[in-house]
């Protein structure tokens, strides 16, 4: 078989970059390891930048977000009981979009369906051959029978840990790490949200978070430590801890009932640089990984296949290496600020093990100077919603 581009992993990152390029003729071809049905299973982000948004709106999977997406003006942040609203809309006159990232998924897993794209499910061992050519392969197993697809390109959009970046020779790579000591449970819920906006709370027991997926659907989320299992936490005490967190009258409003799904995810701040090897490019979590507090990881990888798309665009149509010789740079100085915003969000918002009484009062210190200062909440305001594509 033969392709233009070959993209590995078809999460937000894969799908959105294979419609932008069949939408302008590319032709591509998806491999992905898990099955449709897996990957529109997974539960993870919720919270789409105006940038994301304008994104899915100009490649024309914005319908059924534009029907059902809920536009949010400002967030909730709260410090052992103390809240305070940023109003983004005053601040920079910007929002955010509560549409969930498996609607995200759906959507443009049907706009590939209807535009006759490939892509190919339950793809095993898939390897990438010679990218540092200009006749890279990628091999896979489909029902126990090898394949191989010839192609101009390979994009790794397979995630933290996909094949893509491990194929890569580790002298090439320089990677940035920090893992936290600790976790978020998240917990989804058939229940109206306890407030028409997001609510991130510190508390001395641990970080709390109240988001949403619809007026009907909530997710909350608890930190807890890297070694609790989820097996450990029934419903009832997931909902007694996330009370505990919350001021009394936010807990109060609180409307409780079964999870419908509950898992734990560690927290990580991650770079692999540069995001460019030969034929092979990375895009999304396969080249870095945020901590959710900042709500950035999907938005990074939607602004990293946007430089792509267009340099890509730009290589076939004008037959100029401009874009995708600049894609390194361009991608990882926006990504940079993300890894900034929300290790930042992190560190204030989190209890951390080893934080002393001088490294708590910086965190208190931190929350009453974004509330009394107007230049520090529109900085926040002008990261949370978004910082420039
Ligand atoms: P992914 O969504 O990871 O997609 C990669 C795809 O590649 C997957 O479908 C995978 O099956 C496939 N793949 C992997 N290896 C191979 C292979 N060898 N061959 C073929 N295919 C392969 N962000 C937030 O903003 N808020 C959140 O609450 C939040 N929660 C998260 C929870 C978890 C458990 C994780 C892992 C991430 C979470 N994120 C969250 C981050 C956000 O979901 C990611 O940034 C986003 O999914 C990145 O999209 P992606 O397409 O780059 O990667
Ligand atoms: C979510 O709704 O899952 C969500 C929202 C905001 C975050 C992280 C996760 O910062």
């Amino acid at each position: 078989m033969r392709t233009k581009v070959v993209i590995i992993g078809a999460g937000p990152a894969g799908l959105l970059l294979g419609h932008l390029l069949e939408n302008q003729g590319i032709e591509t071809v998806i491999l992905e390891r898990r099955s449709r049905d897996y990957v529109l299973g997974r539960i993870r982000a919720g919270v789409l930048e105006q940038g994301t948004v304008e994104l899915l709106e100009q490649a024309g999977v914005s319908g059924r977000m534009q029907a059902e997406g809920l536009i949010r003006d400002g967030v909730e942040l709260s410090f052992d009981g103390d809240a305070h609203r940023f109003d983004f809309r005053e601040l920079v006159g910007r929002t955010v979009m509560v549409y969930g990232q498996t609607e995200v998924t759906r959507d443009l897993m049907q706009a590939r369906d209807a535009a006759g794209a490939t892509t190919i499910y339950e793809a095993e061992n898939v390897a990438l051959h010679d990218f540092d050519g200009d006749k890279p392969r990628v091999s896979y197993l489909k029902d126990g029978t090898e394949h191989e697809i010839s192609c101009d390109f390979i994009a790794g959009c397979d995630g933290y840990h996909g094949v893509s970046r491990a194929s890569v020779p580790e002298t090439a790579l320089r990677t940035f790490e920090r893992v936290y000591p600790f976790g978020w449970l998240g917990i989804l819920v058939d229940r109206p949200p306890v407030a028409d906006e997001l609510i991130y709370a510190h508390h001395s027991r641990g970080f709390a978070l109240c988001s949403m997926r619809s007026p009907t659907r909530s997710r909350y989320y608890v930190q807890v430590s890297t070694d609790e299992k989820v097996e450990d936490w029934s419903d009832d005490r997931f909902w007694d801890e996330l009370r505990r967190r919350l001021n009394d009258e936010t807990a109060g409003r609180l409307l409780t009932g079964p999870s419908i799904e509950k898992s734990i995810a560690p927290l990580r701040s991650f770079v692999a640089e540069p995001l460019r090897f030969g034929h092979l490019f990375l895009a999304g979590d396969a080249a870095h990984i945020v901590p959710p507090t900042g709500a950035k990881g999907l938005n990074l990888a939607a602004s990293d296949v946007r430089y792509l798309a267009e340099a890509l665009i730009e290589y076939y149509e004008e037959r100029s290496s401009a874009g995708i010789d600049a894609y390194s740079a361009r991608a990882l100085a926006r990504v940079w600020k993300a890894e900034r915003f929300s290790w930042w969000m992190t560190s204030i918002l989190h209890t951390f093990p080893d934080t002393d009484a001088f490294g708590r009062r910086m965190q208190r210190t931190e929350f009453d100077y974004l509330v009394s200062s107007e230049a520090a909440s529109r900085s926040l305001a002008e990261n949370y919603t978004g910082l420039p594509f």
